[in-house]
């Protein structure tokens, strides 16, 4: 890269922004070019053996790092290159020991280019029901479904994006815009994959808010010239109480594996930030597990390592370069005294920990019975490099009941946003289906890579977040399925464009017209109908807001059911008397169909929704940046908004919750957390008990110092590639290809800067060093969750039917924050009429909390603190006053 300035070459140099600040230096307040800037945190903190949940795992991963040679270790920590392997990310192996190299597969709704797995519901349908019993069997069973492929690290669940504005193409992996929802989600979902005996990976970490610009080889394949990925520029108060806070509910849990993200955070790469993984994921989180790149997200050698990075996925500098930032130049590096042999040995124990935290054991490796690359039965196992060539699948068939589980999510995911009394269908006497999106993709479910398309029903988003489906239950097929049971007359047109046959099936009198439509997004190396990951507006697809006009304008009894990746705008039609529902479908997965008709025939409760349903796209108040704004620079992304996203900006510009004034263009059309059920429900009789409290106390002293297990030589001799072994095309190993010397063995123009030269100050230093006040344990300071309140309500069914109820209590913090913010919900499952239920939900000293950034801790301010429960963000009818 081509800079002017001495500071600037500095600070943009591959060492990135953070890892490169000039020997001699000791504070870098600002860039020379006033951008946003990432204050250096080093040394990258090691684990420590006495973090709770971590002991015995820490204990094993000892005993087993401490007979591995440097080269062994170095094989832990970098990939063997893009499809070099049969999954689609694979470790070195130690065959000394007898361990084959770890294998890492997409993703967070279950198994990617494999087969005869389940596609469960997207995350952000999973996400819609409320229900940490079911995200927890959701992650057990993609866990267990991973492990009987031989899988060691999933790679899920995401809670980034969090979905910063609703266009972001990956919002639907995860679960909700809300981080107290996200966090659970996303701590159940990862020990619900552990206890399947897999590492769960939470990712993407942090900032990854849209697909433009997220990687600028990327960028540039859609026309962008620019040189460098876009930067989130997140303030420390919003980086902590909105994008960190799912990961440390994640890390309290237990995680294993972190994946750091493609863009930048103030400048900085995700992968070698080192304020975001040295100072908050590691020190301040005291995250014990390890840091993987995302695939091409590592963009430096030692600066990675010093910044906290731990494995380089999938290993090459880019996919089949045959080159690698690590691998040799890892071992080279340590042998040469720029990485101290600490940070290696902690990436291995970090790696290993988290392994045999999971219950996995090296002796006992499954096989890896299927490939990535193929559904051919035989093939090459190094697909890259085409060699060896034998059996590559075997189709294990790993759905087991699954599809119950996918069921009764989708169904409990969907939100019934409208119903003005049409549902739930009771053997309706015609049912007429319209729309491409109730009915097949005509080329197939898998047809297109990585669901690369809109065609028929939507059931899962495209990208690597996705799974091949074992079956796709259509809306068509279940419903007619339905209507033929219950002796209905049934009709279906799978095709937005019939007009002509349409009306003349919903102008019948005594039609239930149901008309489905959709909304996709995706991954941002997939462009579908000029959708470059990031959906280009909130409107339908395919005329579906023109279909649904046209039919409500006709038919008196109009369904709507939506497929959308999230909120799309409703405002011309929702309000039509004619639409008599509206059924948000989400992202059902496999079992489609059968979870739409389960809602609409009232077999099973809905869920609420995880984001805000607002009237324009304006009316968010955020939105994604399209077009770059820094010329060939990296584009800047501003979180101006602060910690003002979905609902927290809905509240605060239109506060009133008396109704949903229509001509309140601010107003929301459905809020967060809203959605209706078969019933009514009376909320009464809330109630505080106070808990007694010891004060918070801010973590101090120091860590122990690096350990450092086992020597090295630094003869280059002992480093060189072996006789024995014969070299794969394009494989990323551990050894030199020449001993003659570290720059030949290197290839890195730039070798033989000292890492006092290109390194941070402290980089290196392995004494014990100082614990953050906010830090303690995994998740952060352990009295941030000392309970000081709990809270209860009675909920009482008052109608006539039985069904779920998802209360939700939301604390005002009082002063600037938001109006309101999430602490507590439980879904309540089958009250019956007349029968009540006592919610009760704690609040802890985190739930009461904000980020101060000059004590860098976590504090109660001073301003009221107020708790509301009710049935969503804007229908709250208890409240009060918390006596601090
Ligand atoms: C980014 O910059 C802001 C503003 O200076 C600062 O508050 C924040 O801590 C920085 N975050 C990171 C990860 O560098
Ligand atoms: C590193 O991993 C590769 C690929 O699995 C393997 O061929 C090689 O023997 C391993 N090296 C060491 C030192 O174990
Ligand atoms: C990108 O910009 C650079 C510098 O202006 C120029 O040399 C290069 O040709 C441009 N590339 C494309 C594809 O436009
Ligand atoms: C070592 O890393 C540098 C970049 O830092 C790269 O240019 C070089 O090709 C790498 N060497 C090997 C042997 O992979
Ligand atoms: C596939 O892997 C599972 C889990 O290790 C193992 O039980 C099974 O025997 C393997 N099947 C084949 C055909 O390799
Ligand atoms: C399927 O989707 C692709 C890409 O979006 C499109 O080009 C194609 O026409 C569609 N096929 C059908 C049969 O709808
Ligand atoms: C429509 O349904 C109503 C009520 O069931 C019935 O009285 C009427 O005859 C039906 N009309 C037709 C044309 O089927
Ligand atoms: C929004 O994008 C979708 C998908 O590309 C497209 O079908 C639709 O026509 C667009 N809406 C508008 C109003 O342009
Ligand atoms: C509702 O449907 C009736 C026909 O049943 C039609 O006359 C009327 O205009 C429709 N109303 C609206 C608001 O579209
Ligand atoms: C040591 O090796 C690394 C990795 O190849 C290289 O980046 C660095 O410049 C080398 N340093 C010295 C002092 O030789």
């Amino acid at each position: 890269m081509k800079t002017t300035s001495l500071v600037a070459a500095l600070l943009l140099s591959a060492a990135g922004t953070d890892a490169a600040i000039p020997a001699g230096v000791a504070k870098v307040a600002a860039r020379e070019d006033g951008l946003a800037f990432s204050p250096p945190h080093y040394p990258s903190p090691w684990m420590n053996p006495e973090a709770p949940g971590w002991e015995d795992a820490y204990a094993k991963a000892k005993e087993f790092v401490s007979q591995l040679t440097l080269p062994e270790k170095v094989n832990l920590t970098t990939g063997v290159g893009w499809m070099s392997e049969r999954c689609v990310g694979n470790a070195g192996s130690i065959p000394r020991l007898g361990m084959r190299g770890l294998c890492m597969q997409d993703g967070p709704l279950g198994l990617r280019l494999s087969d005869y797995n389940s596609a469960f519901p997207g995350g952000i349908t999973a996400g819609a029901s409320w229900s940490r019993k079911l995200w927890r069997q959701r992650g057990l069973l993609m866990g267990t479904e991973a492990n009987e492929k031989g899988i060691d690290v999933l790679l899920g669940p995401a809670s980034g994006p969090l979905g910063r504005a609703p266009t972001g193409g990956r919002n639907w992996e995860g679960f909700s815009v809300d981080p107290y929802m996200s966090g659970i989600a996303l701590a159940e979902t990862s020990v619900g994959i552990q206890e399947g005996g897999v590492v769960a990976t939470a990712k993407h970490y942090v900032g990854n808010e849209q697909e433009h610009f997220r990687q600028s080889p990327e960028a540039r394949g859609y026309g962008y010239n620019i040189t460098d990925s876009i930067s989130s520029n997140i303030d420390d108060k919003t980086l902590h109480e909105l994008y960190v806070w799912p990961f440390a509910d994640a890390v309290k849990a237990g995680v294993g594996a972190i994946m750091c993200s493609y863009q930048q955070v103030n400048n900085s790469y995700g992968c070698q930030n080192s304020k975001l993984i040295n100072g908050i994921l590691k020190e301040e989180l005291g995250f014990q597990g390890f840091v993987m790149s995302d695939w091409q997200a590592q963009h430096a050698g030692a600066a990675t390592a010093a910044a906290g990075l731990d494995m380089s996925m999938p290993g090459d500098t880019s996919f089949n370069s045959g080159l690698s930032f690590w691998g040799a130049n890892l071992t080279l590096a340590v042998v040469n005294g720029t990485v101290p042999e600490w940070r290696v040995d902690d990436m291995a124990m970090r790696i290993m920990a988290a392994f045999f935290k999971v219950g996995r054991t090296v002796d006992s490796m499954p096989d890896i019975n299927f490939s990535s690359w193929s559904r051919d039965t035989f093939g090459y196992v190094q697909m890259a490099a085409k060699e060896n060539w034998e059996q590559i699948n075997f189709g294990v068939d790993v759905v087991g009941d699954h599809g119950l589980h996918i069921r009764e999510a989708a169904a409990k995911g969907s939100v019934l946003l409208k119903n003005s009394g049409s549902l739930p269908l009771k053997k309706p006497k015609f049912v007429a289906v319209i729309g491409e999106d109730a009915g097949g993709n005509p080329a197939g479910p898998n047809s297109c890579n990585d669901r690369g398309c809109d065609n028929g029903t939507l059931a899962i988003g495209w990208g690597s977040g996705t799974s091949q489906f074992p079956y796709l239950i259509t809306p068509d097929q279940a419903l007619q399925f339905q209507a033929h049971a219950d002796g209905s007359r049934y009709e279906s047109i799978l095709n937005n464009n019939q007009w002509q046959a349409t009306l003349q099936v919903i102008s019948q009198p005594n039609v239930t017209a149901i008309v489905f439509a959709n909304a996709n997004a995706g991954e941002g190396y997939i462009n579908v109908d000029g959708n470059e990951g990031d959906r280009k507006n909130l409107t339908l697809w395919k005329e579906g807001d023109d279909l649904i006009k046209n039919i409500s304008s006709v038919c008196p009894n109009t369904i709507v059911v939506l497929h959308t990746v999230g909120p799309v705008i409703l405002t011309e039609w929702y309000d039509n008397p004619n639409i008599t529902a509206i059924v948000w479908a989400g992202l059902p997965g496999q079992e489609s169909g059968n979870a739409i008709a389960d809602i609409l025939y009232g077999k099973t409760s809905p869920g609420r929704s995880p984001f805000t349903w607002g009237r324009t796209r304006e009316s968010y108040g955020t939105d994604l940046l399209y077009e770059p704004n820094n010329g060939q620079g990296a584009p800047q992304q501003d979180f101006a908004e602060g910690v003002f996203i979905d609902y927290r900006h809905f509240d605060r510009k239109s506060p009133s919750t008396t109704g949903k004034a229509a001509n309140d263009s601010n107003a929301p059309i459905y809020e967060f957390g809203f959605g209706l059920s078969w019933s009514t429900f009376e909320y009464t009789n809330l109630e505080i008990q106070t808990h007694t409290d010891t004060p918070y106390e801010p973590t101090s002293g120091e860590t122990i110092a690096a350990p450092e297990l086992g020597n090295f030589s630094t003869d280059l001799s002992e480093y060189t590639f072996p006789s024995n072994i014969r070299y794969i095309y394009q494989f990323i190993y551990p050894w030199l290809n020449t001993s003659s010397s570290g720059r030949e063995a290197s290839a890195d123009p730039e070798y033989g800067q000292t890492a006092e030269q290109f390194l941070p100050p402290n980089a290196n230093d392995g004494s014990p060093q100082p614990k953050s006040p906010a830090s303690g344990a995994p998740g952060g300071n352990p009295q941030l969750w000392d309970v000081l309140y709990t809270v209860s309500a009675t909920i009482t069914n008052t109608g006539d039917a039985t069904s779920d109820e998802i209360p939700q209590l939301y604390v005002s913090l009082g002063g600037d924050e938001p109006v309101r913010v999430l602490r507590g919900f439980e879904r309540l499952e089958s009250i019956a009429p007349g029968q009540s239920f006592i919610f009760t939900a704690d609040i802890t000293r985190r739930d009461l909390s904000n980020w101060d950034v000059a004590s860098q801790n976590w504090v109660i301010t001073k301003h009221e603190k107020k708790v509301y429960v009710g049935s969503s963000s804007r229908n709250l009818p208890l409240s009060a006053v918390l006596e601090i």
